[in-house]
């Protein structure tokens, strides 16, 4: 009777192993796959360098994907690795590789980002990485909107954001107070959980003075700087991470900071030609 039972529970349990395996990797492959995926990067680093583009999840990738500046390369629009897509095209005239990291994921960890951008620069001819996204804000004198690129991460430089113009509307009833404006410089910081806490905010800004918070950036940084290569992180804040009377706005607000995002990578990637020599 319990044998009986057994069998059936077992398949079950079958069923579900690949049911999720099928949700967390949903684009594993065959070697044969693998073997023509490694073939098309051979190809298409033929025809780089490029730049690596990393975001984080799904609403992220919309807000970029819907600025409609990534053009697809209409031959290789991607090629699928080890549970990736690196999609890859034109931005602006340059030639990029796009990948999200965590496919299937809600967040993607710092060890997922990590694992990302050492594949993609293990794969591809890469000359630097900009990892962009949302962030909470813990910075009194930020606003939701605005966009930051702390100097921690990044090798910023001097360059013209002069005409950048940031969204202010979710859509026509649903708007900021204010103008979100683009911070250069700040410290930026990261960590394995999501921060709304409003204790925890405060004491993460006086402590570090950090401005923003978030659980890739500094993931991509480190794997980016340990193998040579240079680095910017591009975050869009999207809530107040717990400084907010209410609920967390990252729902209400998401896109929109995700969109401010997308559009500071797009301009930092037009003017690409004019960054100093170590980028
Ligand atoms: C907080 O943000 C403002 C910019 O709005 C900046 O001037 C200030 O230096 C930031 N504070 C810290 C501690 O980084
Ligand atoms: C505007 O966006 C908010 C937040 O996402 C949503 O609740 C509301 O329905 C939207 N309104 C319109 C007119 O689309």
């Amino acid at each position: 009777m319990a044998r009986a039972q057994a069998i059936p529970c077992l398949m079950g349990v079958l069923v579900l192993n690949l049911l999720i395996s099928s949700l967390v990797f949903p684009l594993s492959a065959t070697p044969l796959k693998r073997r023509k995926s490694l073939n098309t990067i051979k190809y298409l680093n033929h025809k780089g360098p490029y730049l690596g583009l990393i975001t984080v999840y799904p609403p992220e990738e919309k807000a970029f994907f819907a600025t409609k500046a990534f053009k697809l390369d209409p031959i290789h629009p991607f090629v699928d690795l080890t549970g990736r897509r690196f999609r890859v095209g034109k931005l602006h005239g340059k030639k990029v590789i796009y990948v999200r990291c965590g496919v299937g994921m809600v967040h993607c960890t710092s060890m997922n980002a990590a694992a990302t951008t050492q594949q993609m620069l293990d794969l591809f001819d890469i000359t630097g990485i900009v990892h962009f996204g949302i962030a909470g804000n813990v910075n009194n004198s930020m606003s939701i909107g605005d966009v930051t690129i702390p100097k921690q991460f990044a090798h910023t430089g001097i360059w013209d954001w002069l005409g950048m113009e940031l969204e202010q509307c979710v859509n026509s009833s649903v708007c900021l107070p204010q103008k979100p404006k683009l911070v250069v410089g700040l410290r930026g910081s990261t960590a394995n959980i999501f921060v709304d806490n409003a204790a925890y905010r405060d004491f993460l800004f006086n402590t570090f003075q950090v401005s923003s918070v978030d659980m890739e950036s500094a993931a991509v940084v480190m794997t980016s700087k340990s193998n040579g290569y240079p680095v910017i992180v591009i975050r869009g804040l999207s809530d107040l991470a717990g400084g907010q009377q209410r609920q967390n706005s990252i729902d209400i607000f998401g896109p929109l900071a995700a969109l401010n995002a997308a559009k500071a990578v797009i301009q930092f990637v037009k003017n690409y030609h004019k960054m100093p020599s170590q980028f």
